[in-house]
């Protein structure tokens, strides 16, 4: 299969994710990243596309500049990655989906639900596809998990619990020099959201993934632990699901001795399922009055989920990076003919759409709306 061009917006020296997309993209051999805006920086943008090998001359100063040259080019870039703070993904998406473009962008889709709306209606108008990488939908084991929900091997849902935590905004790192955390507890650049928008939409997305089902209304408590942060950097939420589930989630990046800690845990009527990020080739099965059951990556009693996200045999641990490119590979096989499966209410197997994104974006807006309000229980 020809490799698809790629332009990067973002992903720059010194920055966290873009590195991740790169690798991601290039594992299968799908993709080549032949453009991009890497930095707001001019040196620094230079430095980065020279030290990936782009071109020079196809290293650009913003994206109207990248978009103008790359269509004279027959060589032309054929999507673009969204890799920027939060505050900039609906600018540099309407302007790639508008020159024709496919966009792979990164969470929260954008920085206010008003922005994700229209951004889904140009979506829609383009005919282009919209990859939003929760990448956590990547992993075989979550695959497996969602599997084995809508067969019904758990029975019916009864309690959720997403909880996904880490300790490095514990200290005021914004006022440091962490780029990082300068953005992302800054409300023009990352939204109404802190802790709940950068992580807690990720477990809020992940959740509904394996269940197939979004709550309908939450109720939560934000807080900003760290003297003079505005947004929050601790979020608890109680969700009520439809069908009289309950739902907890915890989103925390003031939790002392959590790195990148992800759990999923579903209980229902016959069984339960529980996965943690840190430890992603194993997931626990049980059902009820039964032995716990471990299962693995590419195992025995491997789902369909499973055994067609992995690339080596069980055993041979595969993580992050290989479930980030799960997000690619499937963005690539729709990219060249297969059927865009995103359909707006239940999150799609292969990979997460716009959809996802204004759900995102409503549910960080919900939980703002319900803290403020003294913690009210508000519809979705
Ligand atoms: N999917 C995930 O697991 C995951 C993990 C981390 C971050 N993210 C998301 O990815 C995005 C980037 O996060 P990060 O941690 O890599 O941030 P970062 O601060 O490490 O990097 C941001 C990059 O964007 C570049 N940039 C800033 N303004 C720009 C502009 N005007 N034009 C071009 N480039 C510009 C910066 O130079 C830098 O290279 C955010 O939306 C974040 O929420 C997702």
């Amino acid at each position: 299969m020809k490799r698809i061009q790629l332009g990067m917006v973002g992903g720059g020296q010194g920055s966290f994710i873009g590195g991740v997309h790169r690798i991601a993209s290039r594992i299968d051999g799908l993709f080549d990243v032949a453009a991009g805006v890497f930095s707001s920086d001019s040196g620094r943008n230079k430095a980065s596309g020279a030290e990936i090998g782009v071109e020079p001359d196809r290293v650009y100063e913003n994206v109207e500049a990248m978009l103008a040259a790359e269509s004279l080019r027959s060589d032309a870039i054929e999507a673009v990655v969204i890799a920027t703070p939060n505050h900039l993904h609906f600018s540099a998406a309407k302007a790639c989906l508008e020159a024709g473009l496919h966009v792979i962008c990164d969470k929260p889709v954008t920085s206010s639900l008003a922005d994700s709306i229209e951004l889904k209606q140009i979506v829609e108008t383009s005919g282009r596809l919209f990859v939003l990488t929760h990448n956590y939908t990547g992993y075989p084991m979550v695959r497996q998990m969602r599997d084995m929900i809508l067969a019904g091997e758990i029975g019916d849902l009864r309690v959720l619990h997403a909880e996904y935590v880490q300790d490095w905004l514990t200290e005021p790192m914004e006022t440091r020099g962490a780029k990082g955390a300068e953005w992302r507890t800054d409300p023009a650049r990352s939204g109404a959201g802190g802790s709940i928008g950068d992580i807690g939409t990720h477990a809020y997305n992940l959740a509904a993934f394996v269940t197939g089902a979004y709550p309908k209304e939450l109720l939560a408590d934000l807080s900003s632990f760290v003297a003079g942060r505005t947004l929050d950097d601790n979020a608890s939420v109680l969700l009520r699901y439809e069908s009289g589930a309950k739902g907890m989630l915890w989103a925390s990046q003031v939790a002392v001795g959590n790195e990148n800690h992800f759990t999923l845990r579903v209980y229902g009527s016959k069984g339960g399922l529980e996965w943690e990020q840190e430890d992603p080739n194993r997931l626990w099965f049980t059902r009820y009055g039964q032995p716990k059951q471990l299962l693995t990556r590419g195992g025995a009693g491997g789902t369909s989920g499973n055994s067609s996200s992995i690339r080596i045999p069980a055993g041979h641990p595969e993580g992050f990076l290989e479930a980030f490119a799960n997000v690619y590979r499937a963005a690539a096989q729709a990219m060249t003919g297969s059927s865009d499966v995103g359909d707006g209410g239940v999150p799609s197997v292969l990979y997460p759409t716009i959809a996802d994104g204004v759900r995102g974006l409503e549910f960080i807006e919900a939980c703002v709306r319900s803290s403020e309000g003294g913690n009210d229980w508000v519809a979705l």
